[in-house]
């Protein structure tokens, strides 16, 4: 994976506890084969991998849809994998005390851009 800011999405698309995916692209812009997904939670912004720790696989089976029915926490859809939004650890289910891939997101002018961690 490569690392250079990749716009996915405006602001406003967050809103209201919006989840939004996107392919990760490699330097000349092609999308690569990981995904990932960005959210904003109690004004902080954060972006993951698409991709359990267990198997290796996309969280979320239905588009946007990655938290538990309470909107506590990000659960896998296949395992019911248990993560804290805000650092990506699991804290239930079998891959508890793993984590998710965290990927740096930041805003400029309103748009929100990600890049693969160091
Ligand atoms: S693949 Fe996520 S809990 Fe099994």
């Amino acid at each position: 994976m490569t690392r250079h800011w990749q716009t996915v999405c405006e602001h406003a698309d967050l809103a209201q506890g919006r989840f939004v995916e996107f392919s990760l692209t490699d330097d000349t812009g092609a999308e690569g084969e990981q995904s990932g997904f960005a959210f904003e939670r109690e004004g902080r912004l954060y972006a993951y991998l698409n991709r359990c720790p267990h198997l290796g696989i996309e969280l979320n089976w239905m588009p946007g849809r990655f938290m538990d029915l309470d909107n506590c926490f990000i659960q896998c859809a296949n395992h019911a994998a248990l993560f804290i939004p805000e650092n990506g650890q699991c804290i239930a289910g079998p891959c508890q005390g793993d984590a998710l891939t965290p990927l740096e997101v930041t805003e400029d002018g309103g748009a929100i851009l990600v890049r693969a961690p160091e």
